[in-house]
């Protein structure tokens, strides 16, 4: 087969995906078996269950991969995996898989940070994207606007001091009783809601495009134990539609300030949070008003897959590099460290 062949696996959390890309850039296939349903009932992804669902799901998930991709094992010329941060257990899995089947095939292994993934997931659907750009990541684990100089070459501007914001999403639906993942339930909910309904606050932070997102999270709470003290019924829509006001609202207005600052002309979402209809509208906006590019991965690509993984080993194996077969699996890594 043409071109150059990735095979990236991705295995962080509660999704175990493979996916096939061509050149970095063109989608041949993209397996994702999540063991979510599994983790609802305990508000949140229980490690131990994750990776004993990565065990199983694994080699079936990779075999749909290059199967539905129409290649061989043999017809690979990569290998890319998520090496961290992440749940140890279930990066161990995804790990185990790539380095077996690199050494047996003889394929070179590429470790792959999982934010590098995310941002990359971007360069599948913008053929012509390329690097300098500012991107907003922003998952259940991460919030950080970042400067990507070069292909494989971030700088962190800004991060969360507190709470990630999909983790904010999910402690707030838990809350309102809405379940487990928090952000496709309040994305929804919020469609019927008044985003005047109430204020939440905003924190900003002098000169630092930091986030922070307990106090919008502490007035929500506060909110509704007022509501329930006072026997008032609980309007969940509006509460949801002014929580998302707020949380997206400060992703955005750091985002830009910092493309701004940087003299950037394009903006990239990426990450689980990505996928918010709100996020995605008040981007455009912004990205139309200060008249910059904006890109942004379609839904299935924001949240955790294999496609991602496949992609950014394709850039860091072209820019050499390339691991060993004591890669091994890292909770936290940091992104300027690739
Ligand atoms: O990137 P991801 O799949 O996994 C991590 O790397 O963490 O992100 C998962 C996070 C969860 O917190 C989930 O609630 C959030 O992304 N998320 C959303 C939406 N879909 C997923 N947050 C807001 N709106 C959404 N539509
Ligand atoms: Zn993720």
């Amino acid at each position: 087969m043409d071109g150059l062949i990735t095979l990236g696996i991705e295995s962080s959390c509660d999704e175990t995906s493979a996916a096939v890309v061509r050149n970095g850039r063109e989608l041949l296939s993209n397996v994702i078996a999540s063991s979510l349903e599994l983790h609802k009932a305990y508000g949140g992804v229980v490690p131990e269950l994750a990776s004993r669902k990565h065990l199983e799901f694994i080699v079936p998930v990779i075999d749909k991969a290059l199967k539905d991709a129409k290649v061989s094992l043999e017809d690979v010329d990569v290998i890319g995996v998520t090496f961290g941060p992440g749940l140890v257990g279930g990066l161990l899995v995804g790990l185990m898989a790539a380095k077996g089947l690199a050494y047996a095939a003889g394929k070179p292994l590429v470790g792959v940070h999982h934010l590098e993934g995310h941002i990359s997931a971007n360069f599948l659907e913008s053929p012509d994207l390329e690097p300098p750009f500012i991107t907003l990541v922003a998952s259940g684990g991460h919030s950080h606007i970042v400067l990507v100089e070069d292909y494989g070459k971030y700088k962190i501007l800004g991060r969360t001091r507190d709470d990630a914001a999909g983790e904010a999403y999910d402690k707030i639906s838990r809350a309102l009783g809405l379940g487990y993942p928090g952000g496709p339930a309040i994305d929804k909910a919020a469609k019927n809601g008044d985003p005047s309904y109430a204020v939440f606050p905003k924190t900003r932070f002098r000169s630092s495009y930091d986030f922070s997102f307990s106090g919008i999270k502490t007035a929500v709470l506060n909110h509704l134990n007022s509501l329930k003290m006072a026997g008032a019924s609980v309007p969940v829509n509006d509460i949801c539609a002014s929580f998302q006001e707020a949380v997206c609202g400060i992703l955005c207005e750091n985002t830009f300030k910092a493309a701004r600052d940087f003299g950037m002309k394009t903006v990239v979402l990426a990450g689980g949070v990505a996928a918010n209809s709100r996020l995605r509208e008040m981007f455009e906006q912004a990205a139309a008003k200060y008249g910059m590019r904006l890109e942004k991965p379609s839904r299935v690509l924001c949240t955790d897959n294999g496609a991602m993984i496949a992609s950014a080993a394709y850039f860091a194996y072209k820019k050499g590099r390339i691991s060993d077969m004591t890669l091994n699996a890292e909770a936290s890594w940091s992104l300027e460290d690739m």
